[in-house]
């Protein structure tokens, strides 16, 4: 990522998110990173804020790029893509975080591109993102360790097939949304029994992020991790067996299938089908 001259096209939340992972020690140098916005007075800023170049000149970004980072909302992708054809050559490393456009769309568009296909996170926001991405047919495996080393200076990076991409946006693309609720469905349970709003959910947001670091650090299963504090008689035990009588666990199969769903949908539309 270095030595790589990279532009974000769309730099609003995701986008900014990405450039400074980027920016980050040991990551790409501001001179060789550019951004792109819609309105002048967002790139000056983000100019300032992060010490590089933007501007509102897509075509002209593209153009001095060997990278590009599409992160504008779906339905602006075609005009972007349009805008900057000219100015993609074959083999140029194009990299989408659009929800739902097909790395086939893309290809299209720009052709002999080596498109890569990305699903990242709202957590991003925090360098804690879980991102998973897809090559497209004629993508460079050589590209991969670029697309890495972009998404690992926020979070994580998995690698899958295309065809898995809609389960990706489901799961941990909607993610945070199941834990948030959860988050504030345990904040109101320490309320009802007696917690003040502050205590309980300092409380909560502490134990969610210390059984995440728990499970990412030991590795155990989920089940064995459960085992460990679920004590005979206990409250524990207690508690799971009133979570499994109001099918917590269905619950969650049954949304995570549901926005499944909802972004093949989505994609169709996307893609003109
Ligand atoms: N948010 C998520 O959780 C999430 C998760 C996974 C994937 N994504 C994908 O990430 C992408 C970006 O989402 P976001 O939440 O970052 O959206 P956002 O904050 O609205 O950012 C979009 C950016 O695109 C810029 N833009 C609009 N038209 C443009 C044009 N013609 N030329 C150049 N820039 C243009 C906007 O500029 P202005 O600021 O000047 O208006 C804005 O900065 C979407 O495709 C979304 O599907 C999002």
């Amino acid at each position: 990522m270095k030595d790589r001259r990279i532009a974000v096209l769309g730099a609003g939340n995701m986008g900014r998110a990405l450039l400074r992972g980027m920016l980050k020690a040991n990551g790409a140098k501001p001179a060789n990173v550019v951004a792109t916005t819609r309105s002048r007075e967002r790139a000056d800023a983000l100019a300032r804020e992060l010490g590089i170049d933007a501007h509102t000149d897509n075509l002209k970004a593209a153009a001095w790029a060997d990278v590009l980072v599409l992160a504008v909302k779906p339905q602006i992708l075609p005009q972007i893509l349009a805008e900057i054809r000219p100015a993609v050559p074959a083999g140029r490393l194009v990299i989408s975080i659009a929800a739902g456009v097909p790395t086939s769309v893309i290809e299209e568009a720009l052709p002999g591109a080596s498109v890569v296909r990305t699903m990242p996170n709202l957590p991003v926001l925090v360098d804690a993102g879980a991102t998973a991405y897809c090559f497209g047919a004629g993508a460079d495996p050589k590209d991969e360790a670029t697309v890495r080393a972009i998404f690992e200076a926020v979070g994580t990076a998995h690698k899958v097939d295309e065809y898995l991409m809609d389960a990706v946006t489901g799961l941990s693309g909607t993610g945070p949304m199941y834990v948030f609720q959860f988050i504030e469905g345990l904040s109101d349970a320490g309320v009802k029994v007696g917690l003040s709003r502050d205590v309980a959910n300092a409380l909560v947001l502490q134990t969610v992020l210390g059984a995440a670091k728990m499970a990412m650090q030991t590795r155990e299963h989920p089940a064995q991790l459960k085992d460990r504090v679920t004590s005979p008689g206990g409250t524990a035990i207690t508690a799971l067996h009133s979570m499994e009588r109001s099918g917590l666990r269905a619950t969650l199969i049954d949304a995570v299938e549901a926005a499944t769903k909802r972004s093949e949908e989505l994609g169709k539309k996307a893609s003109g089908k």
